[in-house]
């Protein structure tokens, strides 16, 4: 058993503002969790204060039960890893795996036994007698993630272990990771900005913004029902397209209805959006949701938003146009076979089952109900 428990952390440095500002999180016993965040919005200070490296101003940490706020970081089970990791450069990569257990006085038989079963998991086991200086930048961070793996803490922790590597190991070591924690059962904090690493590696997600948590959910949950704009945006490539406009009462009963911006709002019901009623909300709707064919945005209601596109960016697999509307820049994910030039006016459609509001003064999700939700789903499972 490891659960992780953060019961209002706080850090502050000197009488500055908290840079990790009451943060509630229970990381389940063999979780996969993320911490997913922009750069300063306190990710390696919430880890560090895990592993005992920075003491905790205010709040309870504790594992399984037992209170850690005050254990040393030498007595905590928990094995970290750092984006910026260290080898010793004078030792094999297998005297690099061995050392903590070494120092943790574990007989020489099992040492070996765990060297080289983690060697030949994270395929060292020909490089066990090199030197670090004689490995690839790839090869050098499977050896700083073997080290924590020998160990077989209760807790892992990563920090942006993956950050130093190029892409398609990026893309193997993030996959040997997954299988390492199917295959390990550990509980495993991880910390990166990287929203596609979030996506698949993560149990749960816990976006962080500003030293508070956001959202905490499951990958998709968070994705399909991002808690207010921030994680709207934060979460999805190109992020969520965002309009601020008059939230007015239509013939069907609540919409939006402004140049550039016709969107029927069938999820809600009357009664959840009448409070906000002429006042100015803000609409969301996804990338991928916006279609140039009538067809193509499903079944049901459809709005539509009207530009001019002004960048098309063939991707390969798709096409990204970028268009100026009214209210502001959208951006569309559009088939390959697009055929607009930039200038061109174009109307895109959406199912009226695809839009989001926010409130727009605090930026907070208006939950849409859960019958009108229900249709959503169903609907999306018919696409
Ligand atoms: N020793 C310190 N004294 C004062 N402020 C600090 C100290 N260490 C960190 N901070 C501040 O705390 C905030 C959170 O830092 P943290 O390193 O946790 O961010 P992060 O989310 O990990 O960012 P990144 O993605 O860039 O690594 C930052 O604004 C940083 O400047
Ligand atoms: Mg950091």
């Amino acid at each position: 058993m490891s659960v992780v428990t953060l019961d209002k952390i706080s850090k502050r440095y000197g009488s500055a503002s908290p840079v990790v500002d009451a943060v509630d999180l229970t990381i389940a016993d063999g979780e996969f969790m993320v911490l997913l965040g922009p750069s300063g919005c306190g990710k390696s200070t919430t880890l560090r204060m895990i592993a005992g490296l920075e003491a905790i101003s205010a709040g309870t940490l504790s594992m399984d039960g037992r209170v850690m706020n005050h254990v040393p970081a030498k007595d905590r089970d928990i094995a970290m890893v750092f984006q910026s990791y260290a080898l010793y450069p004078h030792m094999s990569v297998a005297e690099n795996l061995a050392f903590g257990l070494r120092r943790r006085k574990v007989g020489t038989a099992e040492i070996d036994r765990r060297v080289k079963e983690v060697g030949d998991l994270l395929g060292l086991g020909a490089l066990l007698a090199r030197k670090p200086s004689a490995l690839s930048g790839g090869q050098r961070q499977r050896v700083a993630l073997g080290r924590a793996m020998v160990r077989e803490p209760m807790v892992f922790l990563f920090d942006e272990p993956l950050s130093n590597l190029d892409a398609a190991l990026r893309v193997n070591t993030r996959n040997e990771l997954i299988k390492q924690h199917h295959r390990l059962g550990s509980t495993m904090i991880y910390v990166t900005h990287d929203q596609v690493e979030a996506m698949t590696m993560g149990t749960r997600i816990c976006v962080m913004n500003g030293g508070k948590v956001a959202q905490i959910g499951a990958p998709l949950e968070v994705y399909w029902h991002p808690a207010d704009t921030f994680v709207a945006r934060f979460l999805g490539s190109p992020p969520m397209n965002l309009f601020t406009a008059p939230l007015t009462r239509t013939s069907e009963g609540f919409g939006f209805a402004t140049p550039g911006l016709t969107a029927p709002l069938t999820r809600w019901s009357a009664a959840t959006l009448a409070p906000h009623a002429d006042r100015p909300a803000v609409f969301g709707v996804r990338a991928e949701d916006l279609h140039l064919d009538r067809a193509a945005a499903g079944p049901g209601p459809t709005g539509t938003i009207r530009g001019r596109a002004f960048a098309i960016e063939p991707l390969g697999a798709e096409t990204l146009v970028v268009c100026e509307t009214a209210l502001g820049e959208c951006t569309a994910r559009l088939p390959r076979t697009v055929a607009l030039r930039p200038g061109e006016e174009v109307d895109l459609l959406f199912s009226a089952s695809a839009a989001y509001v926010f409130d727009g003064a605090t930026g907070k999700a208006i939950p849409a109900d859960e019958t009108a939700s229900a249709v959503r789903g169903v609907l999306r499972s018919l696409q």
